[in-house]
Order: C-alpha cells, then structure tokens, then sequence
C-alpha cells in the first residue's frame, strides 16, 4: 500500500450524491479581524468552493462543518462560524444557514429542510470537547445528520479529532455492516490535490530538488529538516532557526534570537547532511538592528565580527542572491517559513526575494504554512507556484513522511480505485 497518495481513496466523483445529506468536513479556521469580526484571508474558504459546488450541482444537502480557533470545549462567541458563514454566503451566491450547534435536533431539522439554494454550516465542532478527544458518541451524533461524508479539510487532517478520524471510520463501518457496494466516504478535491502534490515530493521529484526552510524555531521544522535531508539536492536554511545552526557552528551573532536548547537538534542535523552529502546552506550574512521597530537605523553584517548588540532580522543580500539563484534553477521547490521578521516592511527583502524566485522558477514549486503564502500573496504572487497549500502543520507532516488520520481514515474505502 502506498502510504502518501490518494491511490486508493474513493473522491467525491465516486459517490452517488443525489438526494442525499453529505457532510462536508472543511477546514474554516480562517483569521478574522478582532475589532469587526470580519474574515480577513477567506483562501482557506475558496480552496473548499469546487467540492460544494460539485456536491450541490448534484443534488446533495450539504452539511459543513468546521473548526475555528482553539476554544478548549467550551462555547465562546468569539469562535463562532457565523461570520465565515457570511463570507461563504458572497463567494458562493448560497445561502448559508448556521445553527447554534453542531448536533442536535436543530442542526438535523436545518438539514432535512435545506432547499436548493441553501447549505447548512454547523457551529463550531471544538465547541464540544469531545471534538478533540476523537470521542465515538460525538461522532455518532454527527453521524446521525447524514448519510455520505467527504473530506476536505486538509489543514485539518493532521489531528485524529472526531470530525476527521471517528466519523468516517463510523460511517464505513456502518456502509459495511449494510453490505453497501458504493462508497460512503471520500476526499473532496481540494484534499486530493493537497496529498497528491505533497507527496509527490516524496516520490521521484525531478532534479535539482531544493528545500527552503526558514520561521523562528528549530522544533517547529526539525522534523521535515531531517525528513528533507534524505531527499533533497540542497536544503536552504532561513528565518530565526538559521541563527541556532549558526550557534551550533559556534557563529555567535550577538543578541539575534537563538533557541540554546534547541542548539544540539541543530547539530544533529548539521552532521546528519555532512553524512548524506547533502548541502545544508545557512546565510551568510544578514540585516541588523539594534532594536526591532519599524525605523530601526539597519546595517548588513557577515558571520565573523558580528556586532555585540547586532540582532539578525532577515537574510542579508549576498544570502538572497545565492538562495534566489538556487532557486530559479531547481526542478522541484518546496518552501516553508520566512526568512526573517516579513510582518514588518523592512525587513521582508529576503522572504520577497525567496517568492518571487519561486515565481520565477520554470520548475514543480510547492508552498506550505500560512507566512509563505502570506508573503506570497502580498505580492500578488499566489498564482504562480504550482501549488500553495492551505494546510500548515499538515503539509510539514506530510513532507516529513508522516501518515495523516484524516487521509488514512478515508483510505482502502469500498469504491477506491487501486
Ligand atoms: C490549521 O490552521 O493549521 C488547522 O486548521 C489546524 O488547526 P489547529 O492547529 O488548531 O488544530
């Protein structure tokens, strides 16, 4: 069985939608603004309009459903989906009902009612502990509000949470008792093409494969670090994490962001590619401040004689000329995390220069986690990667070569084509 495609799970196209009540499991959790509420990035909501439509165009009811944020079990109106549902309704030209839970008789009388214009998307699944918890009852209740459940929330398949790993495997279990021929549960299509372009990485990328790989701290990217070396050409460190490598050298970059506890696992992979012959580029100079603001007064300084006082905030440009020129020439790129502090305008020249080079590059480039593709998309630039993922912590653990729940819970289903 091959662990990291779509190979053999059923997708939407193979289940018999007419007539029938169709969970839709999406991933919503979009940012909103803290003042009016409003969405402020709806990418995550667009990414799931093709399996709506496709859902409703054949004649499903279609129930949504979602988390957003972390409300810990509890209900707060902070995290409630109806502003989403607002978003929803403008892109979609439905109309979105939200009920003021996600089980219940509520939810089912919306759903059995639902006319042709009209979706239903639940409140909150992380409303209910038993959503984290991956609970079976939970998921029961879930299950009693349809009939056909499809994933396509592959920001969220990462998490064995009740919505993505016990209800489908319900539903399965339901199809087989009943001794169903067709299939009940399937990935959307925006799930199908994350996993599928993913994992194409981990297969036979065509040649040079580069990895760019920056953010603020060596445990948050160690694992695909590690997982990157095995596959890669070259793998080009940026972001805060590039300064603990750097101390791991015994660079000292004055009072720049270093992880000391974190200094070892830099180690251990800086000896993990000298093993493998494969090149690990830290920069080799970098933009400093005495003060991270805004109209910080910035010089740009190499490994040796760093100043006392100096703290890195960006890659400096010999780093970007040489990342860049790596870049534009690969076959495949995969990118992951800033290349230094980009919120503030100064500072962002390295990760812009990182993504227009990806825009540049003729090859495969594929985007993971949400600064890269914001970086990407303020500068109008978010169309021209071969794919820019809406899954953060997904898409690492996917790259890392892990197996996600949400994808395996739908994998071997009746219907799979092999
Ligand atoms: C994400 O934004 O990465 C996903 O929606 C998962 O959210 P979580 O990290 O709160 O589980």
């Amino acid at each position: 069985m091959d662990n990291s495609t779509t190979r053999d799970i059923p997708d939407i196209q193979a289940l018999e939608l007419e007539g029938k009540r169709v969970f839709i499991r999406v991933d919503f959790n979009v940012p909103l603004d803290k003042k009016t509420g409003a969405v402020t990035d709806d990418t995550r909501i667009r990414a799931a309009l093709p399996t709506i439509e496709h859902a409703k165009k054949r004649g499903a009811k279609v129930i949504l459903a979602s988390h957003l944020g972390r409300p810990d079990g509890k209900v707060d109106p902070r995290y409630s989906l109806v502003p989403v549902g607002a978003r929803l309704a403008e892109l979609s030209g439905l109309e979105v009902l939200v009920p003021d839970d996600c089980i219940g008789e509520g939810p089912k009388n919306l759903v059995q009612g639902l006319r042709d214009n009209q979706v239903v998307l639940l409140e909150n699944l992380r409303f209910h502990p038993e959503e984290e918890a991956n609970d079976d009852g939970f998921a029961r209740q879930l299950a009693a509000l349809c009939d056909l459940y499809v994933n396509d929330a592959f920001g969220a398949a990462h998490r064995a949470h009740a919505s993505v790993e016990a209800l489908p495997r319900l539903l399965r279990q339901r199809a087989a008792e009943s001794g169903a021929s067709v299939p009940t549960v399937a990935a959307g299509f925006l799930m199908k093409r994350e996993v599928d372009t993913l994992s194409s990485l981990l297969g036979e990328p065509e040649r040079p494969f580069i990895a760019v790989i920056g953010g603020a701290k060596v445990s948050d990217k160690i694992g695909v670090v590690e997982a990157l070396l095995g596959r890669c050409d070259a793998l080009l460190i940026g972001g805060a994490m590039a300064y603990t490598f750097l101390s791991a050298k015994g660079i000292a970059l004055g009072k720049s962001r270093i992880e000391a506890d974190k200094v070892a696992l830099a180690r251990r992979a800086l000896t993990k590619a000298e093993t493998r012959r494969v090149p690990l580029h830290l920069p080799s100079d970098h933009l400093v401040v005495e003060e991270v603001k805004d109209d910080a007064s910035t010089q740009v300084c190499g490994n040796e004689g760093f100043p006392e006082a100096g703290i890195a905030v960006d890659i400096g440009p010999a780093t970007a000329d040489y990342y860049e020129a790596l870049v534009r020439g690969a076959k495949t790129v995969f990118w992951n995390g800033p290349m230094g502090i980009f919120e503030m305008a100064p500072f962002a020249q390295g990760t812009e220069r990182v993504a227009r080079a990806l825009a540049a590059c003729e090859g495969t480039t594929v985007v993971g986690g949400g600064d890269s593709i914001a970086a990407l998309q303020k500068l109008g630039l978010a169309g021209e990667v071969t794919h820019a993922s809406t899954g953060g912590g997904a898409s690492l653990e996917l790259v890392e070569g892990q197996s996600l729940p949400g994808v395996e819970a739908l994998r071997g289903a009746v219907g799979a084509s092999n």
